[in-house]
């Protein structure tokens, strides 16, 4: 899927949480057989945020969307739509979108969960997008979180040391001018074995003998889905930046998905974008699904990055597999 976008709709308020507990790389390697050296130099991670026992997705999800309601400058009450992207929900239903409402004190709002890996969050920013433009939306919250550590297992060093826990908002609002460009988005069902969760659904629903078979952890082939991630991190780029008459040069703020250093520093030679363009925080929370973006981009507010008219170009890529990327001229002014 692929398009420009109709109508001036932007992003007006940025929040984050990651939860207090950090696991650093040596933590981990007194865990299990990994180094700090080995994690650094095939991923650049240093540590991870992990949820304490009684954090659920919505515990993080929370004190995202109030920081980004109130950057805003939105009651919640306003609130009519809330999407949330994530693989990790409290519970298979009711949905987080439809806790988090509540919490808020958004009773009229629309609220629900998407799924689409990583990617969760480019989705439902599409989509709230969609929503806004339609007119079927004013304020839109789109949350992006994962606790993945509740589902990784452990004891594989080959996705242990990879991901982390957090969660992040932003508000969709119409504004004057700028705002959303564009979208794509796409998905390749084929590749769903090289990364996925194979218990626990209508499939495979859990019993005794899909825990003993470790059945509700991830799984992945590594080096497929790095293959997958650098190609997809260029092509749905290039793509997006075409369909908008934009060229990579315009992009004055580059946010991927923040799932490993290689992984962005490929695609950054690839697409030929400097440094010093790219936001890059994954060193400090791993690879936190669809709370990664939101992250990046709440950085990038805080380091001054995101100026009125800046062009910020966004990818994620993920389980799916999917990919999808934005890009957006980012502006505040004349909120509707
Ligand atoms: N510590 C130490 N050694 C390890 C570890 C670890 N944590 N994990 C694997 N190894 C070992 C392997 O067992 C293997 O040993 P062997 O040669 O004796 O068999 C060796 O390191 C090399 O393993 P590879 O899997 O070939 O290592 P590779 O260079 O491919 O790096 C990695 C692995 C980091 C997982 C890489 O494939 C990668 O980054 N893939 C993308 C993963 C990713 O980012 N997934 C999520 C993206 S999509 C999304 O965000 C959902």
């Amino acid at each position: 899927m692929i398009g420009k976008a109709n109508g001036a709709i932007s992003i007006t308020g940025i929040g984050a949480y990651a939860p207090e507990h950090v696991i650093t790389n040596d933590e981990l390697s007194q865990m299990m057989d990994t180094s700090d050296e080995w994690i650094v130099e095939r991923t650049g991670i240093r540590e991870r945020r992990v949820a304490a026992d009684d954090q659920a997705l919505s515990d993080l999800a929370l004190p995202a969307a109030r920081d980004a309601l109130e950057q805003a400058g939105l009651d919640a009450g306003t609130v009519d739509l809330v999407i949330v992207a994530t693989v990790t929900p409290d519970m298979a239903f009711p949905s987080a979108g439809a806790i988090i409402a509540d919490e808020l004190g958004a009773p009229d709002a629309a609220a629900y969960d998407l799924s689409a890996g990583c990617t969760g969050f480019m989705y439902a920013v599409a989509q709230g997008y969609g929503m806004v433009a339609a007119g079927l939306s004013r304020h839109a919250l789109v949350v992006g979180g994962d606790v993945l550590s509740r589902i990784l297992d452990w004891s594989d060093r080959g996705t242990a040391v990879l991901f982390g826990d957090g969660a992040g908002a932003v508000v969709l609002e119409r504004v004057s001018e700028g705002g959303f460009l564009g979208f794509e988005l796409g998905a390749d069902g084929s590749g769903g074995p090289q990364l996925y969760l194979p218990a626990g659904g209508s499939r495979t629903p859990a019993s005794a003998e899909s825990v003993a078979e470790r059945k509700h952890y991830v799984q992945m082939n590594g080096r497929e889905v790095f293959k997958f991630a650098t190609r997809v991190l260029v092509t749905s780029a290039e793509k997006v930046l075409a369909e908008c008459g934009k060229s990579i040069d315009d992009v004055d703020v580059y946010i991927p998905h923040q799932a490993n250093v290689r992984i962005i520093d490929h695609a950054a030679e690839k697409l030929g974008i400097p440094k010093e363009k790219i936001v890059v925080n994954v060193e400090r929370y791993g690879n936190t699904s669809s709370g990664s973006i939101p992250l990046a981009l709440a950085d990038a507010q805080v380091e001054g990055r995101l100026q009125e008219g800046s062009l910020v170009l966004m990818t994620g890529m993920g389980a799916g597999l999917t990919w999808g990327s934005g890009l957006i001229e980012w502006t505040t002014n004349g909120r509707k």
